[in-house]
């Protein structure tokens, strides 16, 4: 499955990233976007998942999250979470970048992970951006407010068309940019600036693997791909290097 140059240079790399994506979760029964079953093949993501639709459509979009919630409250992380979290212990200095809002890699005991598109289960106020700690309640008929200023409140995801976080962005560049191995693991590397950081590791000389049981737009940069589902790659990685 993995090369013999990988299992021999990975217990010696001095910086090694994850970036992951949707595909990482897919085996805790979470939908990725893009696969054939996936949540932009159901769901218009500019009506769920961008201000204009928050703004036109508030109630639309809570009844969305609090699906997704749902869905999360069961979702347990997977052998591949556990894998990395895992490698994380052996090693001096691994980055999880991880495109996902799930909190997965934390729930598996998962240091240095960066969260590029916020994460789900926290809310904040979507006018003066305070953080909102009250249980989110649809039942009740009233959309949440803000206790300071009575704007909407928001899920604390980043949405089409807004920026990411300037901390997790420049984070997750400069520890790319640095690293000797960087796996692409279950992100269909369509979505930028995350899809433009493999690229970036690959610049900075390091050795490209894709986890992936299909090809991507950065598949033909890999120096590696490996076409299987994560759940199954990573343990299988960590037991070639003998961790
Ligand atoms: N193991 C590894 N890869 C998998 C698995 C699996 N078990 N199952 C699916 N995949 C792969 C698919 O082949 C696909 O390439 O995961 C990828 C999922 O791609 P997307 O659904 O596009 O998810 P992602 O790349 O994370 O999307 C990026 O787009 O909509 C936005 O904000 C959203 O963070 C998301 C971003």
């Amino acid at each position: 499955m993995f090369s013999e140059y990988l299992v021999d240079f990975l217990p010696r790399a001095k910086r090694v990233i994850f970036l992951t994506g949707a595909g990482v979760s897919a085996e805790s029964g979470i939908s990725t976007f893009r696969d054939p079953d996936g949540l932009w093949n159901k769901f218009s993501p500019l009506e769920l998942a961008s201000i204009e639709g928050f703004v036109n459509n508030p109630e639309r979009v809570w009844q969305w999250y609090q699906h997704r919630r749902q869905i999360l409250n069961n979702a347990k992380p997977n052998a591949g979470h556990y894998a990395m979290a895992k490698i994380q212990e052996f090693l001096p200095d691994v980055h999880i970048i991880t495109q996902n809002v799930d909190r997965l890699h934390q729930a598996a005991g998962a240091k240095n992970v960066v969260e590029l598109h916020g994460n789900i289960l926290t809310n904040r106020c979507f006018k003066c951006a305070k953080a909102y700690t009250k249980e989110i309640d649809l039942d009740s008929g009233e959309l949440p407010k803000c206790e300071s200023c009575s704007g909407n409140i928001r899920p604390d995801v980043v949405w089409f068309g807004e920026m990411l976080p300037e901390k997790a962005i420049e984070k997750a560049q400069e520890v790319s940019e640095m690293c000797d191995i960087f796996f692409s693991i279950g992100t269909s590397s369509e979505v930028f600036p995350a899809a433009n950081l493999p690229l970036l590791a690959k610049k900075g000389g390091a050795y490209l693997v894709e986890i992936n049981p299909s090809t991507t737009q950065i598949s033909k940069e890999a120096d590696e791909c490996v076409r299987e589902l994560s759940g199954n790659a990573l343990p299988n990685l960590l037991k070639d290097i003998g961790f």
